[in-house]
């Protein structure tokens, strides 16, 4: 992985926060900090329940060896990291044998119902994660597909064929679990759910799409090694988690995450949501936006380029994609397209990047971070992953803010539910 800051930041700038940084890696290392309860996913990739793991693994294949598509049911962190994964390692016309959606994660009458028609007369199995067990979305979805289910195959077959990610101990869903006696993974109690993408809440559904989860775990161990010191010559992490605050103090409040692949921009998603959910607090944080190019060239690029200018970006560039597609000769060249003959789309698509980017940071004075990836597999997202979330920590810390908690996402909830009638609001 590089990381190049283009006009975002000088070296002194960066080294003027080494103090900063030090205080705040070792609150990290030694859960000193605001919400350190939830410090668990720091250690996670040296800390994992090893047998937990092998039982994932195991499961997974199963579900892969018995049914035609698999529904994760849940929302928020219990929904995001699995599948930007997906769709960033699988693509987004994925072959596998094993077809995977998504519900739980929306109120949407049309979508539940197409989804659900969908699953008729197919052989399925059901991934509900939930921590706590009693968010509204994912409740809702998961009694519709369980019913539906066992309708289909009964109640015993069905009890076979779902899978809950859920609390060691408590909530809602562990008591059905229990009851019922369906196979259980954790989320632990220490990880919230925007850093639990490597606990069984990403594995699970990874795992039966044929990823290589262990490699997805090791690339993470290794970005655990790599980013904890505050060398900051060296450290990608910390060097980007500073340019954010930085961007935050010298009048840039938006974060544009840009990547050049459609089958990343869920990756974008997650990390709305990391950023976002773990900032914005207290009038601060920066507001995380997202762009896949070249699309958005074709919409945002004109207010990149020219707009208020509010933004800096955070380019994710993969250079070598897992497919390429090589442009043909045409004999008449009616579409004057014979200068690209022989090239592949990758060629094209990074001539795009190195071109935007010029555009952008030399005359549209847009602070570009480019993180820079050979190509992206298991490992390298587990390391990237990893990567952001630290990240986050350092630089929620920075701006003296809990990372870890969302105290702002109850208040929608509280008068949803007594607009719903629910018991005691
Ligand atoms: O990051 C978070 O904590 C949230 O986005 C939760 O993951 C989300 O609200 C879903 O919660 P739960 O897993 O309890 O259903």
């Amino acid at each position: 992985m590089e990381l190049l800051l283009n006009n975002c930041i000088s070296e002194k700038d960066i080294q003027a926060y080494q103090e900063d940084v030090k205080r705040i890696n070792d609150m990290i290392n030694n859960q000193t900090g605001a919400g350190s309860d939830y410090l668990g996913w720091a250690d996670w990739p040296i800390n994992y329940d090893k047998e937990e793991l092998e039982r994932i693994i195991k499961d997974a294949q199963y579900v892969r060896e018995h049914f035609d598509v698999l529904v994760v049911c849940g929302i928020g962190g219990s929904y995001l990291g699995a599948r930007a994964a997906l769709e960033a390692l699988n693509g987004l016309k994925s072959p596998d044998k094993l077809e995977i959606i998504f519900m739980g994660q929306t109120f949407s009458p049309n979508y539940v119902a197409q989804v659900m028609e969908y699953l008729k007369g197919k052989k399925f199995a059901i991934n509900v994660i939930s921590k706590s067990g009693t968010t509204t979305e994912t409740s809702i979805s998961f009694r519709l597909l369980k019913e539906l289910l066992e309708k289909q195959v009964g109640k015993k077959e069905a009890q076979k064929a779902i899978y809950a990610t859920t609390d060691k101990e408590k909530g809602a869903l562990k008591t059905l679990c229990n009851q019922e006696g369906y196979s259980t993974y954790v989320l632990p109690s220490n990880i919230g759910g925007r850093f639990s993408v490597l606990t069984a809440v990403g594995l699970f559904p990874l795992a039966a799409a044929g990823i290589d989860v262990k490699a997805m775990l090791l690339g993470a161990k290794q970005a655990r090694e790599e980013y904890n010191n505050t060398d900051l010559k060296n450290n990608l992490c910390y060097r980007y988690a500073i340019t954010r605050d930085y961007m935050l103090r010298h009048g840039k409040p938006v974060e544009m995450f840009v990547t050049y692949e459609p089958q990343m921009s869920q990756i974008s998603e997650w990390l709305k949501q990391l950023f976002g959910e773990s900032e914005g607090k207290e009038k601060k944080g920066l507001f995380p936006a997202s762009a896949t190019f070249s699309t958005d060239l074709h919409s945002l690029g004109q207010y990149i380029q020219d707009g208020t200018p509010l933004l800096f970006e955070t380019i994710i560039n993969v250079v070598n994609p897992k497919q390429d597609i090589i442009i043909p000769h045409d004999d008449e060249d009616l579409d004057g397209l014979n200068y690209l003959e022989g090239k592949n789309l990758a060629f094209v698509n990074q001539k795009a990047f190195e071109g935007t980017l010029k555009a952008h940071t030399e005359e549209g004075g847009v602070p570009c971070n480019v993180i820079t990836l050979d190509k992206l597999d298991a490992q390298e997202l587990g390391h990237l992953f990893y990567f952001f979330m630290r990240a986050c920590a350092m630089s929620a810390y920075l701006l003296d803010i809990n990372p870890f908690n969302q105290p702002g996402v109850e208040i929608y909830k509280k008068n949803m539910f007594h607009l719903l009638g629910k018991k005691g609001y």
